[in-house]
């Protein structure tokens, strides 16, 4: 069984998280979740979904005050994290180890431990600050990837866009994910 932590932060784009659970489940890979109160009030804005029905996506939730849970610790193995989305004040903790709540502890952790760590950060426009905070968190190991729609797919759909970002997201962590679009396919 394979596993991973995926962590929602309050950045616009919870339809991320959401999608990336549920491909991971199909896959068969067993997820570890913790959204912080900030991505809990985008769920509320963004979705239909009550804080439980997106906990049931997850084989395993944690409360984001609970740092002495199971994926704060480098012992507790698993295959990386995914961070989606991913806003500017989780981006900026993670990139400076400021280990404030469970998501950038475990963020962290999976860097330390030298596992895949993706960050799907949202924000837009970027001020320099926020450039240094991709930049720091890039030469510590992060892969920074911004869910920027492929529009050479001709997405038909948000769904189509959303699905082709955790995809990819999941691809980045050598998890199959069957039907995703792909250019010379
Ligand atoms: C509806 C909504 C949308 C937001 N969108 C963004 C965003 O796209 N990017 C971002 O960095 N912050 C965004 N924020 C602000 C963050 O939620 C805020 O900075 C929060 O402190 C982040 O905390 P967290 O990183 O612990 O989740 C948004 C907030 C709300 C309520």
């Amino acid at each position: 069984m394979r596993r991973l932590v995926v962590g929602i932060s309050g950045a616009t784009g919870i339809a991320y998280g959401v999608r990336v659970l549920e491909l991971a489940r199909k896959a068969g890979i067993e997820t570890h979740l913790v959204v912080t109160p900030a991505g809990q009030q985008t769920r509320a804005y963004e979705t239909g979904l009550e804080a439980r029905d997106l906990a049931a996506l997850a084989d395993v939730t944690y409360r984001p005050a609970d740092v002495g849970a199971a994926i704060a610790s480098g012992s507790f193995r698993t295959d990386g994290m995914i961070v989606a989305p991913c806003s500017v004040r989780t981006l900026s903790a993670v990139a400076y180890s400021m280990n404030d709540n469970l998501l950038t502890r475990a963020a962290d952790v999976t860097l330390k431990e030298r596992r895949r760590l993706v960050l799907l950060v949202r924000e837009t426009p970027l001020t320099l600050g926020h450039l240094r905070a991709m930049t720091a968190a890039t030469e510590s190991g992060a892969i920074v990837m911004p869910p920027v729609p492929a529009f050479y797919l001709r997405p038909g759909s948000v769904d189509e866009i959303v699905d082709h970002t955790a995809g990819r997201a999941l691809d980045l962590l050598g998890i199959e994910v069957p039907d995703l679009p792909r250019w010379g396919d």
